[in-house]
């Protein structure tokens, strides 16, 4: 499977993402515990800002966004398909509801849609399940998403789990996927450049907040490990 947009990283079936999660939930967690990864939610914090009204999680694994994002429960659902990854979310923030399931699975409609660190690049159909946020979403509600970029390819964390996914070489076709939908672009970042460029101890002598400064400002976009999508459904 391929669009000009993406390629797929390897065949697949969902069942067998679902059960690669699956077996990784237990030490999922510990993965991304290191300065690495809390710089990394540092700078998504920074990017996503103020988290408005009812937020659906879609891919929500352990519930990261709930807690790096600060999410009250009552607000907020997470959704994802792999049972055991909803079960680890439920052990880590016991007050917090997820489900097992994608976003027709929530039964709701949402004013925020959060999408972290690339759970919709495992989805092989991504346009229908645009149209499924885009019919549980409010007039003006807002979606944050991250998509895997060429820069993660061979180095990222879920290809040493032989995980697929879509992998995008232009932001504008994968942009393109939410104007056709009657969403506006606030903007698309590239994340994570320095995977390609950096070795880990320059990163730490340079040091991680100085790092992903720089990276705002990225001279090549298509190097970046994620794409990060902020868009807005027209009120
Ligand atoms: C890399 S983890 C990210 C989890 C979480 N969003 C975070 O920020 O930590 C990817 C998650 O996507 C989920 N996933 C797999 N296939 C999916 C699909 N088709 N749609 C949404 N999520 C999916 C996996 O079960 C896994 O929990």
């Amino acid at each position: 499977m391929s669009a000009s947009w993406a390629e797929w990283t390897a065949p697949h079936t969902p069942g067998e993402i679902v059960g690669a999660y699956d077996a990784l939930a237990g030490d999922y967690d510990e993965m991304f515990e290191g300065p690495r990864s809390l710089a990394e939610d540092d700078t998504i914090r920074a990017w996503i800002g103020r988290v408005e009204g009812r937020v659906l999680d879609v891919g929500c694994g352990t519930g990261h966004a709930a807690r790096i994002l600060d999410i009250p429960p009552d607000d907020y659902l997470g959704v994802d398909p792999s049972q055991e990854m909803v079960r680890q979310a439920r052990l880590r923030s016991p007050g917090h509801r997820f489900r097992v399931g994608g976003v027709r699975a929530s039964g709701d409609v949402f004013d925020t849609v959060l999408s972290l660190y690339g759970s919709l690049g495992h989805d092989a159909c991504l346009g229908c399940t645009l149209n499924a946020i885009t019919l549980h979403t409010n007039p003006g509600a807002r979606f944050v998403g991250m998509f895997f970029g060429q820069g993660s390819k061979g180095r990222s964390r879920v290809d040493s789990h032989g995980i697929p996914r879509w992998i995008v070489r232009d932001p504008l076709g994968l942009a393109r996927l939410f104007t056709l939908r009657g969403w506006g672009i606030e903007w698309v970042r590239g994340f994570g450049a320095w995977w390609r460029d950096h070795e880990e101890g320059a990163l730490s002598r340079l040091g991680w907040r100085a790092m992903f400064a720089a990276e705002r400002h990225l001279s090549r976009p298509e190097d970046s490990y994620h794409y990060v999508v902020s868009a807005r459904k027209r009120a």
